[in-house]
C-alpha cells in the first residue's frame, strides 16, 4: 500500500461523461477526487459549484475534496458541505479571517485544508497548521489546468514538510498543478504525499494513474532502502 495518494482533478474531465470518468479513476485506484471551484474573481476562470459535488456524491464513494478558489469561501462552506464534500480546502491569500473559516469547516465536521499559492511563503502556515488536516501547496498559479510546474515550489514543499513535522505531524502535504510522471517523483522526494492530475490524459485515465504510480514508486523504494517512509 502506497504512502502517496492520488487525487485526480475533474477540471480536465469530460463533463458529459463525468460519472463514468470518476468511476474509471476509482477503478484505477484514485484515493479521492479533487473538485476545483473557481468564481472568476479570485482566479480568472469559472468552473463548477455544489451541484457537481451533489451529483458525484450519488455515484462515488471516493472522498470528494473541494478546492475553493473563490473570494469569500465562507459564503459557500455550508452548501458544499451539504452537497457531500468530505474536505474543504481554502486559500490563505485574501482571507482576513482564516482561523474563523477553518473553525467553521471543522464545525461542519469536514476535513479542513489550507492552500498556499506559489508566491506565498511556507512560514504563513505557522499559526494555522495546528487547526488543519491538510496543506495544499500550489505548484502552478491557480486558475487553469495544464500549466507548467513551477520548480521554485520544491524547496518550499520541503519547508512545509519540516514545519508540519515540527508543529502538526500527521497533517498531509498535497501538491496541485503540473504533476506528471516527471514532476511527481520530485514533489514526493520533497515531502508531498498527495497530488492531482490524470483526467484528460491522451492515453486514458487508467494509463495516467499507472504512469504516476510507477513514477513515485521508485522514490518510495529509495526511501525504504534508506530506512524511512516516503514522506
Ligand atoms: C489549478 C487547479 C488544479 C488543476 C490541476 O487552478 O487547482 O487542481 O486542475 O491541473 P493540472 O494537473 O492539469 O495542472
Ligand atoms: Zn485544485
Amino acid at each position: 500500500m502506497s504512502d502517496v495518494k492520488l487525487a485526480p482533478s475533474i477540471l480536465a474531465a469530460d463533463f458529459a461523461r463525468l460519472g463514468q470518468q470518476v468511476a474509471e479513476a476509482a477503478q484505477a485506484g484514485a484515493d479521492r477526487i479533487h473538485v476545483d471551484v473557481m468564481d472568476g474573481h479570485f482566479v480568472p476562470n469559472l468552473s463548477m459549484g455544489p451541484a457537481i459535488v451533489q451529483s458525484l456524491r450519488r455515484v462515488t464513494d471516493l472522498p470528494l475534496e473541494t478546492h475553493l478558489m473563490v473570494t469569500d469561501p465562507d459564503l459557500f462552506l455550508d452548501e458544499f458541505s451539504a452537497a457531500g464534500s468530505d474536505s474543504l480546502l481554502v486559500h490563505y491569500e485574501g482571507n482576513a479571517n482564516l482561523h474563523r473559516t477553518v473553525q467553521r469547516i471543522r464545525t461542519l465536521g469536514k476535513r479542513a485544508g489550507v492552500v498556499i499559492n506559489p508566491a506565498t511563503p511556507a512560514a504563513v502556515l505557522e499559526e494555522i497548521v495546528q487547526d488543519v488536516d491538510q496543506v495544499l501547496v500550489m505548484t502552478v498559479n491557480p486558475g487553469f489546468g495544464h500549466q507548467q510546474f513551477i520548480g521554485t515550489t520544491l524547496p518550499k514543499i520541503r519547508r512545509v514538510r519540516e514545519l508540519i513535522e515540527r508543529l502538526k505531524p500527521g497533517c498531509e502535504v498535497e501538491v496541485d498543478g503540473g504533476i506528471d510522471a516527471a514532476t511527481a517523483p520530485l514533489v514526493v522526494r520533497a515531502g508531498a504525499t498527495a497530488g492531482s492530475a490524470i483526467f484528460g490524459d491522451r492515453d486514458g485515465i487508467a494509463a495516467a494513474m499507472q504512469r504516476l504510480r510507477t513514477a513515485v514508486s521508485h522514490v518510495e523504494d529509495e526511501a525504504q532502502l534508506a530506512g524511512r517512509s516516503a514522506r
